[in-house]
């Protein structure tokens, strides 16, 4: 949502801005600029776009100095366009800002700056900063105290740099609400919204707590407080390798990041699982707690809600918790009821989601306790939260969803058998049986990637239609959800995802040849109800894909195209499926030309409400 870069130092700025922006690009590419200071000269470049945009302009206009600043806009308040796209420059175009996030008090500071004779080009809320700043300027203040007294003004959040013409030799910085993290390689220094900006440069980074400022030159980074207070930097290694944010041989790094997840589930098993017992070293939450707990209140969005959904029945069935889910969305505006054995769960791959902050923020002021599962561990959500649990997926960079689901889920799973477990809950045979089951995914995940031929005949067939449904019950009905949310946001096919026993109280009449349904029906006890729902949608000439059990002869022979996933447990199924159904999402996304790492109108990290 909007990403910012910032770099200072020897090596080619606009080259470590420009891969610095590629990096950052699942965050917004409606448009994408630069400011650099050569000397004291102030340029910029803009384009309307994808960087790639940009770059081309810098090829025909390339732009040198010594210190610049850098945006991939997705845009809030303005169209997309030369004008809208940042940096945003004041009046005198000598101080140029880029900005992540809201300032929501923008149409008064504007008006008054106008009243003052200041003119304004765009229609962002973000051109009041450096007009802001520039007005400080006039009266007197240095850049720095411009700057701060810019930022006293401004309300809502950000992250923010500006360079000015007059304070050459720094870039300024400062956060409020949205991720911000200074980086240092070799005489240089970096700011960027996400790591995955700064890991070609960078050995070691700072994340940047709430309302801090501060600057960095070529010498060093200077922090404070918003009230002045020096702050002492906490350099951390920056444990990313460039592998681990590039798309490598893959086309799309959605695609690499869907091959990821048997590593992944290795990883999180060798983390969490020795013969017998589960492991959360990370948890800040004792047994004695976690045996008392009586009621979990899970708040997410999106994909994460939907593994949240998933959560929600393992702690009924192996921690014999009560649990309920809401988008956080909802859930901040209710007034959710919470007696003292309540827990608040929040689920986020970034930890930055402002739906799902603003939930938790809101739990923790009517003094409920949090717990976060996220994958970003250094996230404002990480900081804030009473405990977190690690997903452990490594960066998920392409902006739909995928390796993060799975982790979402297995993290939740191990966490109901680990509160169970707490609880001595489970028969040791039962357990173990489970355990096995969750041993054996890595394996039967690479299974199923190897039907991406047949799965990419099914897109072929879908790629044409203009609405699908996905039904499936109990624990795979959230996985209809997931289904669904995935072909959509990156086909831009419409397709809803209802649980199989609604179906015949509506969406039925949605069913006729056109409208091909996805009916998820692995083995188990839910499994015959999913062929009463494949029987309804048939007779009304419904196309049917199916997701089932390896051998399932029945099912196969009522279909028209079938996907297998190897026999497992039903609980353990949510797993394995979600993985022909990312597949399927990708390669009809990709029947259809689309972009699939970046879907029209979205970004990665949902830094506004
Ligand atoms: C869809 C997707 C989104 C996110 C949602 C929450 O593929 O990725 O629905 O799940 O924006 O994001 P996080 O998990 O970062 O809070």
């Amino acid at each position: 949502m909007c990403g910012i870069v910032g770099y200072i130092g020897p090596k080619s700025i606009e080259s470590v801005l420009l891969v610095g922006l590629q990096k950052l690009e699942y965050r917004g590419y409606d448009s994408a600029g630069m400011a650099v200071l050569n000397g004291d000269e102030l340029a910029t470049r803009k384009a309307v776009g994808k960087i790639i945009e940009l770059e081309k302009q810098l090829k025909n206009q390339p732009i040198l100095g010594s210190a610049g600043i850098a945006h991939t806009r997705w845009a809030t308040h303005g169209e997309p366009s030369m004008t809208n796209a940042h940096p945003h420059l004041s009046g005198h175009r000598d101080i140029a800002v880029v900005h992540n996030g809201i300032f929501e008090n923008y149409a008064k500071l504007k008006a008054e700056l106008i009243d003052d004779g200041h003119v304004f080009l765009s229609e962002t809320d973000t051109e009041v900063a450096p007009h802001l700043m520039e007005k400080y300027v006039h009266e007197g203040f240095s850049t720095e105290e411009a700057f701060v007294r810019m930022l006293k003004r401004v309300e809502g959040q950000y992250a923010v740099a500006a360079i000015s013409e007059k304070d050459s030799k720094k870039i300024y910085f400062a956060r409020k609400g949205s991720p911000l993290i200074i980086a240092k390689g070799n005489n240089e220094y970096l700011i960027a919204s996400d790591i995955p900006a700064v890991v070609p440069i960078a050995h070691e980074a700072i994340y940047l707590e709430e309302e801090q400022w501060g600057y960095i030159s070529s010498s060093g980074v200077s922090i404070f407080t918003l009230g002045g207070e020096p702050v002492p930097p906490k350099w951390q290694p920056v444990a990313f390798k460039e592998e681990d944010v590039d798309k490598g041989d893959f086309e799309y790094l959605m695609l690499k990041e869907i091959y990821e997840q048997p590593d992944v589930f290795e990883r999180i098993l060798k983390e969490r699982l020795d013969d017998t017992f589960i492991h959360f070293p990370e948890l800040k939450f004792g047994k004695e707690y976690l045996a008392r707990v009586g009621r979990i209140l899970i708040q997410a969005c999106g994909t994460s809600l939907n593994a949240g959904m998933i959560g929600r029945m393992y702690l009924e069935q192996f921690a014999h918790i009560s649990a309920e889910t809401d988008y956080s969305s909802e859930w901040r505006y209710r007034n959710p009821l919470a007696s003292g054995d309540s827990l608040v769960v929040g689920i986020s791959q970034s930890g930055e989601t402002a739906d799902t902050l603003a939930g938790l923020r809101e739990a923790k002021a009517k003094f409920m306790r949090v717990l976060s599962f996220l994958n970003n561990i250094n996230s404002t959500m990480a900081r804030e939260s009473d405990a977190m649990i690690s997903l452990m997926a490594g960066p998920e960079i392409g902006v739909a969803s995928t390796k993060a689901f799975t982790a979402q889920v297995l993290n939740l799973l191990f966490f109901s058998l680990y509160v169970g477990s707490i609880k001595w809950l489970m028969p040791a045979e039962e357990r173990r049986t489970v355990l096995d089951e969750i041993r054996a995914l890595p394996d039967k995940m690479r299974t199923i990637l190897k039907s991406h031929e047949r799965i990419k005949e099914i897109a072929e067939f879908l790629k044409d239609k203009n609405d699908t449904i996905f039904l499936g019950r109990t624990y795979n009905y959230p996985s209809a959800l997931e289904g669904a949310l995935k072909l959509k946001e990156i086909s831009y096919i419409h397709a809803s995802g209802y649980a199989g026993g609604e179906f015949k109280h509506g969406p039925l009449a949605l069913v006729s040849q056109n409208v091909p349904v996805v009916i998820i029906a692995p083995q188990g006890e839910i499994r015959t109800k999913m062929i009463s729902n494949l029987k309804e949608a048939q007779s009304r000439g419904g196309k049917i894909i199916s997701i089932i059990t390896e051998g399932d002869e029945e099912i196969k022979r009522e279909s028209d195209f079938y996907v297998e996933i190897p026999p497992c447990q039903e609980s353990i199924s949510p797993l394995l499926v979600a993985v022909p159904l990312q597949l399927l999402a990708y390669y009809t996304a990709i029947a259809r030309g689309c972009d699939v790492d970046r879907p029209r109108n979205l970004a990665k990290s949902v830094t506004v409400e």
